[in-house]
């Protein structure tokens, strides 16, 4: 391995023994639940929502340290963004972030289920509050369609 290699490494197996946002939100505003058939592996995202901006989030479940790794790496890029942000997140936030840019197609379904389950949250949320967005239906097939 390259020394930044070996960082993002270091860093993958440090979030997935010490994860960010770990845990329950009990009186959140919405929450969502995935799962990777693959492995069985699964997430819950529970997110407070106030004035149309994530003010907490958290997640919870089981998955490989990469699943691990990229939920903690999500739950702070989303925390204190306004809706219309989180929407924005792209799977490449993620993945650069930890420097999974050329991670096998098999592995992303493991970086990348908590942006599904994010996208999902946010769409139960906004089908639920704000009818009258004209994007709502391009956020579930956003999720869908993520990997
Ligand atoms: Fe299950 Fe990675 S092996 S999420």
């Amino acid at each position: 391995m390259t020394g930044t290699a070996d960082i993002y490494h270091e860093m993958i197996i440090d979030y997935s023994r010490n994860p960010i946002n770990f845990g329950e939100i009990k009186d959140h505003d919405v929450t969502f639940h995935d799962s990777n058939p693959l492995c069985g592996d699964s997430i819950d995202i529970d997110m407070k929502i106030d004035d149309n901006k994530v003010t907490d989030i958290k997640f919870h479940g089981n998955g490989c340290a990469i699943c691990m790794a990229c939920s903690s790496v999500l739950t702070e890029i989303t925390k204190g963004k306004t809706l219309d942000e989180v929407r924005k997140i792209d799977k490449n936030d993620i993945l650069g972030e930890l420097g999974l840019e050329h991670l096998q197609a098999v592995r992303i379904k493991c970086a990348l289920l908590s942006l599904k389950v994010v996208k999902s949250a946010l769409y139960t949320y906004m089908g639920e509050h704000l009818n009258d967005s004209p994007d709502v239906d391009k956020l579930k097939e956003e999720a869908a369609n993520l990997y």
